[in-house]
């Protein structure tokens, strides 16, 4: 694949809404840092961006929104929630909210989470983007795991070419770090420090913020190890299906579901938590899986597969 770099003016944003309205994957400036996007309403997409950025596990992505009008279609706003985006939005705040049901995201976009991250960036680039696309942007920084989040175009694709459709160039990122990420699902919480000082928010609200650390739950988001745990257990690496389990299979192998027929990892990853989650719904003692292959996306899926074998609290 050749990686388009797409100018900053209404026809670069068209072709950028086109491909992805199509699945593909668009890098965009922010007033942070370079955003690798995709339709959160595709599961093929989304799990897409994981394969680019070859991240070894399903953390939960930001959605990128036009309007605050569109951030409550998605989430469950609140007088914290209005109070801080109407001071701060478009700007580098993103909130965690409670997930709306029946959205259409993606679950992959939350990592199965029941909370949303979600922020309106203010960037005239991004702002052209998602008003040409009309729809919700999953976009986690546009760099391969564990390398330098990027703030100019070539940084993206001194990191990505070739793995993604296209690059809007958009020039420098003013602010040139990630946003301040505030859990407002409880009392308001400190998720991670960014582009928006602290004290800007903690006089906003009228309140000192929590801050993430000791005595939560867990000690960074999607870290507990049976926190994404079905109803039912789940047993790895299944050669056969045992009385009283139900089967999920990768590849040509007889299952009650196939997360990829064809041993596509990018398939299998898009498909997991729905086929989890129809699993569970059958009401299955145990949830046996056939092996997946440890490279590529398969990392991510394996990861999130032993969290769920993990033995429960
Ligand atoms: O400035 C930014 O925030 C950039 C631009 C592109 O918007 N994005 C960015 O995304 O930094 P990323 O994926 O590199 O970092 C997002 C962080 C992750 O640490 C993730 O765990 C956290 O947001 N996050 C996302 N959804 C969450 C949720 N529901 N609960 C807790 N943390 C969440
Ligand atoms: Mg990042």
């Amino acid at each position: 694949m050749e990686t388009a770099c797409l100018s900053p003016d209404q026809q670069g944003f068209a072709r950028a809404a086109a491909i992805l309205r199509s699945g593909g994957l668009v890098a965009f400036p922010t007033e942070t840092v370079y955003g690798l996007g995709a339709d959160a309403r595709q599961d093929h997409a989304v799990a897409r961006i994981f394969e680019a950025k070859e991240r070894p596990r399903f953390n939960p992505l930001i959605v990128h929104v036009d309007s605050i009008e569109t951030a409550k279609a998605y989430v469950e706003w609140d007088a914290e929630a209005d109070a801080l985006a109407g001071a701060f939005w478009p700007g580098p705040l993103t909130l965690v909210l409670p997930l709306k049901p029946g959205t259409g995201l993606s679950p992959l976009v939350t990592a199965d989470l029941a909370t949303l991250a979600v922020r309106m960036p203010d960037h005239p680039v991004a702002q052209g983007l998602l008003a040409a696309f009309g729809g919700p942007v999953a976009a986690p920084s546009a760099n391969p795991s564990g390398r330098i989040s990027p703030t100019e175009a070539g940084h993206v694709l001194a990191g990505l070419s070739g793995r993604i459709e296209a690059v809007l160039d958009g020039g420098a990122c003013p602010v040139g770090v990630e946003s301040t990420i505030l859990g407002l699902a409880g009392a308001p919480t400190l998720l991670r420090p960014g582009g928006l000082p602290v004290e800007a928010i903690e006089a906003a609200l009228g309140q000192p913020l929590r801050l993430y650390g000791a005595g939560d739950p867990v000690s960074a988001p999607g870290q507990m190890q049976s926190h994404y745990a079905p109803g039912g257990l789940v047993r790895l690496n299944a050669t056969e299906r045992r009385e009283g389990e139900v089967l999920l299979g990768f590849g040509a192998v007889e299952a009650d579901l196939n997360l990829s027929v064809s041993g596509d990892l990018t398939e299998a990853a898009a498909n997991l938590f729905h086929h989890l989650h129809a699993l569970d719904a059958q009401g299955a003692r145990v949830i046996a899986v056939t092996p997946i292959p440890d490279r590529g996306l398969g990392r991510a899926i394996n990861d999130r597969l032993r969290r769920a074998a993990a033995p429960r609290e």
